[in-house]
């Protein structure tokens, strides 16, 4: 049994194109997304969760179920519809609203810059591997910054890793390269200039309130004790996770992550540009981090493997169907033994334990960390408005543990944000993935607490996990 900390925050957590819908509404503008899901003709992301419309609805959802926080993220392209330029005033005023009604209810705003949605216009010219995109970036974070005075909690980045492998190595997202590890390795360290480079500004101007950033770091194992498999772990981990936490907290990267790189891009014939000028900007945020958002739902057990990279991305729910076999890497593997969910992500807590004393031991100056996203996708049963997602509980309950065993052994983490408060809509899954605490019925919009909105509400209120 754990008790959490007093002040602990139970957060629900959402993405504006996941959630939002109005995709064409209120003024915004064009993402990548909108042209990539229309000639893939598989799903819309509209009305998705409504929530443009919807909101008061899932904040007082909150407040009535004891969830406390809410992460959300601003769709940049409502706010300058081409990325740049002229201000959309509708969207600005979406924004107030909305932190209005947390306000109002005393739901404590995570607010993510950008959630996978980059502008359209700003896309086409090579996202983060352009780097005059960066500059564009970092405008649209201030005038956040000036505008958005009743946000505290501000990230800049959701899933940098998962942004530069899901558009250049699987291809599931625009613009769907594969396996381009020049453009990977480019966007993750553009990606970490463009955070650092915010964070600066933010501390540098200091603008009230804290800043972080949000990274998937799904902690990876050898499948065996052979040292091939131990050194195919080691690369997978070094490229998806140390790479990351060596930008964000040392603003240079340790030679263990170099040698790494070194030898995946020598393997995929990679190229990449870092200057010595990004190194000044990323040292200078390095101690200048107030959190640490991490996504964590699964984690990778690895294995080696000599071949060409060959990828299958379970996007439909068949259990067993999933293919990760990548060139200089290796090759992720099902641990017999383990449970997975239909889409094959493992469920193994531990990982979520490991990755949090790993933090804690390799880089001490952390300060603190939220889970940003956690959660299980899941076919919910729907009969007569009753949701009884047992399988979900038992999930959250095992890695809910492990926070809490983490923060005994004297990691500082402050709050838990379940992905995702309601039904919303998947990238690559559509509508039959579901994930949240609130059932969405998508035609009628309307929302149904499922079992674990009320088990949730019973841990908020007792901090008992049990
Ligand atoms: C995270 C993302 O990677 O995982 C979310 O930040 C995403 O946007 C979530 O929806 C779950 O992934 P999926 O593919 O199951 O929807």
């Amino acid at each position: 049994m754990y008790k959490l900390p007093e002040d602990f925050i139970f957060g629900g957590a959402t993405a504006a194109y996941q959630a939002e819908g109005a995709t064409k509404e209120g003024g915004k503008g064009l993402v990548a997304w909108d042209e990539f899901l229309e000639k893939q003709g598989r799903f819309s992301p509209d009305p998705a969760s409504d929530f443009y419309h919807q909101y008061p609805e899932d904040i007082r959802l909150c407040e009535k179920f004891g969830v406390n926080g809410i992460r959300i993220s601003i769709a940049w392209t409502r706010i300058f519809p081409d990325g740049t330029g002229e201000v959309n005033q509708e969207g600005v005023d979406f924004y107030h609203n909305l932190f209005a009604e947390c306000q109002k209810r005393n739901i404590t705003a995570f607010v993510t810059l950008h959630h996978f949605d980059t502008p359209k216009t700003l896309f086409d010219k090579g996202d983060f591997l352009n780097r005059e995109n960066l500059d564009a970036f970092v405008d649209y974070a201030e005038f956040c910054f000036k505008e958005f005075h009743e946000v505290h909690y501000w990230s800049t980045f959701n899933e940098i890793y998962p942004v530069a492998t899901n558009q250049y190595l699987l291809g599931t997202f625009p613009p769907s390269v594969k396996s381009d590890f020049s453009m990977i390795i480019q966007c993750l360290h553009n990606m970490m200039v463009a955070h650092a480079r915010t964070v600066n500004l933010f501390k540098d101007n200091n603008y009230p309130g804290e800043i972080g950033v949000v990274h998937s770091l799904e902690t990876k194992y050898p499948a065996t004790d052979s040292p091939e498999d131990q050194h195919a772990a080691f690369l997978d981990d070094a490229l998806s996770v140390r790479f990351l936490l060596d930008a964000t907290y040392l603003g240079y990267y340790s030679d263990k992550t170099m040698q790494a790189l070194e030898e995946i891009a020598e393997a995929n014939g990679a190229t990449y540009e870092f200057l010595e000028e990004d190194f000044e900007i990323m040292k200078k945020a390095s101690h200048r981090n107030d959190y640490l958002g991490i996504n964590h739902y699964q984690c990778h057990f690895v294995k080696a493997y000599d071949g060409e990279t060959q990828i299958h991305h379970n996007g439909t729910g068949d259990k067993g169907t999933s293919v990760y076999k990548v060139k200089g890497i290796g090759e992720r593997i099902y641990k017999e033994g383990l449970k997975r969910t239909d889409w094959d992500w493992l469920i193994y807590p531990e990982g979520m334990y490991d990755i949090l004393m790993r933090i804690k031991e390799d880089y001490p100056h952390y300060n603190k960390i939220y889970i940003t996203e956690n959660g299980m996708g899941y076919k919910d049963e729907f009969e007569d408005g009753v949701i009884m997602d047992e399988a979900r509980i038992d999930y959250l309950k095992v890695y809910l543990e492990a926070i809490g065993k983490a923060i005994e052994d004297g990691v500082n983490v402050k709050g838990y944000f379940l992905w995702s408060l309601m039904d919303l809509f998947s990238w690559t899954n559509g509508y039959n993935k579901r994930y949240g605490l609130f059932y969405v019925d998508f035609e009628t919009q309307k929302r149904y607490p499922k079992a674990s909105a009320y088990w949730y509400k019973r841990l908020s209120e007792t901090k008992t996990i049990s």
